[in-house]
């Protein structure tokens, strides 16, 4: 079977670390859940065929939507074309600023809206997604003179995959995204991470919090009292690791940070917290 790969470049996406991932997934489950997928790197990777996807950021999930329904993909592929052809500074500026009048960006066609959002995120500074309090589209233009917008063949594959199985793709709170889990089923959570120190959490336009970060602890422990298999990863961060202190911790990757104050140093790891256990041979990193 042919995977689909990541559509954007996505802060905190998860394609350099698949492998290391997958070791840690359930052998078997029902439904997969990813309430804040994203990107997608670990739902492609594992191409589940019942699941629900969400995530809180309305315009990348009116990306799936659009590449699900062929109509939508061929027109949002057509002016694509013509973004790349019009590429240049001053027309970055003319499409990003196209969400500053509401009333007229609300009545934009999905596949318009589609465009936009993917144009941006091969054009501007790093690939990131951020918003203002007005939720205005406020990243810095990344100065390339070309911009290559999409891989008209992952499209396909990730169209292909949308329908052919029962993927049911949503827009909600992580809370409500998870509301009809079941025992046996798999969520896999990839919040915005925490940090000791204050870095990038502002995806959407209420930002990511250590309150939200506690609120979702808390949802991890109700649906592991439910009977279901919950993946979680993070940062190394002592709130994290309070946080889950019952459950299995994985140190995963460990960056190489030269820096003489201890804690900072420690700021940088990532981990991956289970409520089940490890397959054979894989507790190496266990905290
Ligand atoms: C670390 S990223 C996920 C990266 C993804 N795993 C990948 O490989 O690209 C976190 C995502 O959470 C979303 N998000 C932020 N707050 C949320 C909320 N309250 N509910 C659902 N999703 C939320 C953001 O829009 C962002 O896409």
């Amino acid at each position: 079977m042919l995977k689909g790969k990541p559509f954007v470049k996505w802060a905190g996406g998860k394609r350099q670390i698949i492998n290391k991932l997958k070791k840690y997934i359930p052998e078997q489950f029902n439904t997969y859940y990813e309430p804040f997928v994203g990107g997608g790197a670990l739902l492609f990777e594992l191409s589940p065929t019942n699941a629900v996807i969400n995530d809180y950021n309305k315009e990348l999930i009116n990306v799936y939507n659009c590449i699900k329904d062929e109509e939508c993909l061929n027109k949002m592929c057509s002016e694509l074309n013509n973004y790349e052809a019009n590429h240049s500074e001053e027309f970055y500026f003319e499409i990003r600023n196209k969400d500053r009048d509401k009333k007229r960006f609300n009545r934009l066609s999905n596949y318009k809206r589609a465009a936009r959002t993917i144009y941006l995120n091969k054009a501007c500074f790093n690939g990131l997604y951020r918003v203002n309090s007005k939720n205005e589209f406020n990243v810095p233009f990344n100065k390339k003179t070309k911009v290559n917008t999409y891989d008209g063949q992952n499209l396909g594959i990730i169209h292909s995959y949308l329908n052919f199985n029962n993927i049911n793709i949503i827009s909600v709170d992580f809370e409500e995204a998870i509301d009809d889990a079941q025992k046996g089923d798999f969520i896999y959570f990839d919040p915005p991470y925490d940090s000791d120190t204050q870095t990038f959490n502002s995806y959407t336009e209420g930002g990511f919090g250590k309150e939200e970060q506690k609120r979702l602890a808390k949802v991890f422990k109700k649906l592991s009292e439910r009977g279901c298999y919950v993946m979680l990863s993070n940062h190394n961060t002592k709130l994290v690791n309070e946080l889950y202190n019952e459950y299995n911790i994985y140190v995963i990757e460990a960056k190489r940070n030269i820096n003489s104050n201890g804690k900072k140093r420690g700021n940088v790891e990532e981990v991956i917290i289970t409520n089940y256990g490890q397959k054979e041979g894989h507790d190496e990193n266990k905290q």
